[in-house]
């Protein structure tokens, strides 16, 4: 809602009202008594996917830190923001994580190891910005565009990995976890990509200079916040047939490119998110060289 005329919500508030309101009512978490973790061959699953279940079950298991950055970045939220984050996503997203965390445990794999309460200079300093709210509204978008990014990572990410788990013939994982999961990925997507659209036309030029700017400088794959995780996305991309040039990054990035880079024609993707991916395919490859040269 905006703070300036707090009696009027528009057609588009209520929209995203509507949406988060939609989205409680019809997935509620996901709870582990629905869950089957029968797995028909512990060995070769652990081997094939146990590395994509580790980054996934991680990623969604920092929804805890992620809360903890939006608080730091947007000192004053919208509402539907925090009826969103605090109703919704972080309720679904630490199922997910513990789901896939207790499957990789099963396996025989450590448990996730997750980063719930670091914050970063940057985010602090986005944070100190935002209390003046021109600032706020760019931190705002740049959260909204990492939403959109990260979200739609995570629906095709679970649509390749549900593929290769029902291939491998694990039919109860599939059903019962992967399948469930990535039914409550694309209503997250839909709220970041609403409120993308909504905020970027009420920014000013500058503003929206400032958020082409940073977005450059700050963009990284899901989760990848070090070189060590952006080689385990490298990995990850590998498992799951995902390459730098492919439909993936298109789509992550396509209303971000709409947004941001409409006057760029003949792009299908913003150089930085293909040279993000390049990298983590490059820093996987001479990590898994580094260590077979090691051990020779
Ligand atoms: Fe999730
Ligand atoms: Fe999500």
């Amino acid at each position: 809602m905006s703070r300036s005329r707090p009696s009027a919500r528009s057609a588009a508030d209520q929209r995203l009202v509507d949406h988060v309101d939609r989205l409680g009512a019809e997935h509620p978490p996901i709870s582990l008594d629905s869950v089957d973790f029968t797995v028909v061959d512990p060995v070769g699953f652990e081997a094939r996917f146990g590395h994509v279940l580790d980054y996934m079950a991680r990623v969604e298991l920092e929804v805890d830190r992620n809360v903890l950055e939006l608080m730091t970045m947007l000192p004053d939220p919208p509402e539907v923001d925090v009826h969103f984050y605090r109703d919704v996503w972080q309720p679904q997203e630490i199922q997910h994580g513990r789901i896939l965390d207790e499957l990789q445990v099963r396996l025989g794999r450590p448990p996730a190891d997750a980063d719930l309460d670091s914050i970063g200079t940057k985010l602090k300093v986005l944070g100190a910005l935002g209390h003046a709210s021109a600032f706020q509204d760019v931190s705002r978008m740049l959260y909204y565009l990492t939403g959109m990014a990260t979200e739609r990572s995570a629906v095709l990410a679970y649509n390749l990995l549900h593929d290769g788990v029902r291939e491998m013939g694990e039919q109860a994982v599939a059903e019962t976890i992967i399948a469930p999961i990535k039914r409550q990925e694309p209503g997250h997507f839909a709220f970041y990509q609403l409120s993308a659209r909504g905020l970027w036309a009420e920014l000013a030029p500058w503003q929206k200079w400032l958020v082409r700017h940073l977005r450059r400088l700050s963009f990284s794959p899901v989760g990848a916040n070090d070189d060590e995780q952006l080689a385990d996305f490298g990995d990850l991309m590998a498992t799951l047939g995902i390459d730098d040039s492919s439909d993936f990054t298109a789509q992550i990035a396509r209303v971000e490119m709409e947004l941001l880079w409409a006057r760029d024609k003949g792009l299908p993707v913003p150089a930085y998110v293909t040279a993000a991916f390049r990298e983590a395919r490059e820093r996987s490859r001479a990590r898994a060289e580094g260590v077979s040269s090691g051990t020779r």
